[in-house]
């Protein structure tokens, strides 16, 4: 719609602004040649400059496009704002930003990371139970704790592949693929990233909310990077904790706000001129990539790098040696008789499909 908007400002500006005589018309000698009887088109000094240029330099419209570029001076019937900018010179700004900066060093740190997952895969491997699995289980996560991340997952893995696309596929998958598929994938999958965006910014709201209370920084997390990620920790460790801060707070913050500014879906705000977007758009490329980057540690550790860790996310129970190795003092406090939160004032909410073996207790 905006685009839209966009075109049709610029072409009845284009036409109400120089009012110029072709070429073959000001050469010709036929009937009044504007060169000639400048008065026949009434013509604006700039104009007048371009019929100069033309008459000494055919088919050079220096003149014409110095007037268009300047950001004041149009006149449009159209009441949008900014409807009488017709080029937006620091968009020239954005692209250099947009297409070097973070294309070029936000590209190679994903390549990096990814590089980085892989070694560590292959130099650490998974990180096993010391002690095996006991084969009890303790409830660790409810549905609703469970779907809210899996909402966030879901959502934000297709953001990120789909973000990728869009910013990278053009130098990666276009070569490959062809202009053709290419085209009809883009367009797709940014349809797609307007849409999920949305979404993510929802089960991010949700997930806080449900969360927001085993994360509370306390003395215990210092101690545990201290001693390099490993020590006892209760429901939630260090690592967690910054993640669940730096990641999925402020960074989802970040680019949740930029995206809605990007899909023109702020309540209250009509229209946002083109300098607003531009920023919103590097804001989010940026905090993009580094949330990109964190989440490719994060889904390593919670999957394939850690024994037993999935177990939570895909059934709500853990191993009970698991507890023990990950979150000691929060299996304490749920043998002690406090909720799978591991808090003690509140009872545990029931919990459809429970495992027979499970134990919260
Ligand atoms: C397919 C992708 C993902 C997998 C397999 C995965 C897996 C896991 C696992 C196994 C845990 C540990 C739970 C525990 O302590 O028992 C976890 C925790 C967590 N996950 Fe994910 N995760 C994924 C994607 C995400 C994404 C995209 C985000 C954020 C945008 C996220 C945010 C978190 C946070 C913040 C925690 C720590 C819980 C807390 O501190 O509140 N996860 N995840």
């Amino acid at each position: 719609m905006k685009a839209l908007k966009y075109a049709a400002a610029i072409g009845a500006m284009a036409l109400s602004l120089v009012i110029l005589p072709s070429p073959s018309v000001a050469q010709s000698g036929g009937a009044a040649p504007a060169v000639q009887n400048q008065n026949v088109f009434n013509l604006s000094p700039s104009a007048e400059s371009q019929v100069r240029q033309d008459a000494n330099q055919p088919q050079n419209n220096a003149p014409v496009w110095r007037e268009v570029n300047k950001p004041i001076g149009h006149v449009s019937t159209i009441t949008t704002p900014e409807a009488n900018v017709l080029i937006q010179s620091s968009g020239n700004q954005w692209s250099l930003i947009r297409n070097g900066v973070i294309s070029v060093f936000g590209g190679w740190l994903i390549v990096l990371a990814t590089v980085g997952v892989f070694l560590v895969y292959k130099i650490k491997g998974e990180i096993k139970l010391k002690a095996g699995r006991s084969g009890n289980e303790v409830l660790r996560f409810t549905d609703i704790e469970r779907w809210s991340h899996w909402a966030m997952a879901y959502s934000f893995v297709t953001l990120a592949i789909s973000g990728m696309v869009i910013m990278w596929g053009r130098d990666v998958l276009l070569p490959i693929i062809g202009g053709t598929a290419f085209g009809a994938l883009t367009f797709a999958l940014k349809n797609i990233h307007n849409i999920v965006g949305p979404f993510f910014t929802v089960a991010v709201i949700v997930f806080f909310v449900l969360y927001v209370r085993d994360n509370i920084p306390n003395k215990g997390d210092l101690e545990w990077f201290k001693a390099g990620g490993h020590g006892p920790a209760h429901r939630f460790n260090g690592g967690e904790k910054l993640w669940f801060w730096a990641g999925v707070t402020f960074l989802g913050l970040i680019v949740s706000v930029s995206g809605w500014i990007l899909d023109g879906i702020v309540p209250g705000v009509e229209y946002f001129t083109r300098g607003t977007m531009q920023i919103a758009n590097i804001i989010h490329g940026i905090a993009a990539t580094l949330f990109i980057v964190m989440a490719m540690g994060h889904i390593y550790i919670g999957s394939i790098g850690t024994e037993g860790a999935i177990d939570g996310m895909r059934t709500g129970y853990v191993d009970e040696n698991w507890g023990k190795e990950h979150h000691s003092l929060w299996l304490e406090d749920v043998k002690r008789g406090a909720d799978h939160r591991g808090r003690f004032e509140e009872t545990a909410p029931r919990v459809s499909g429970a495992p027979s073996s499970a134990s919260n207790s």
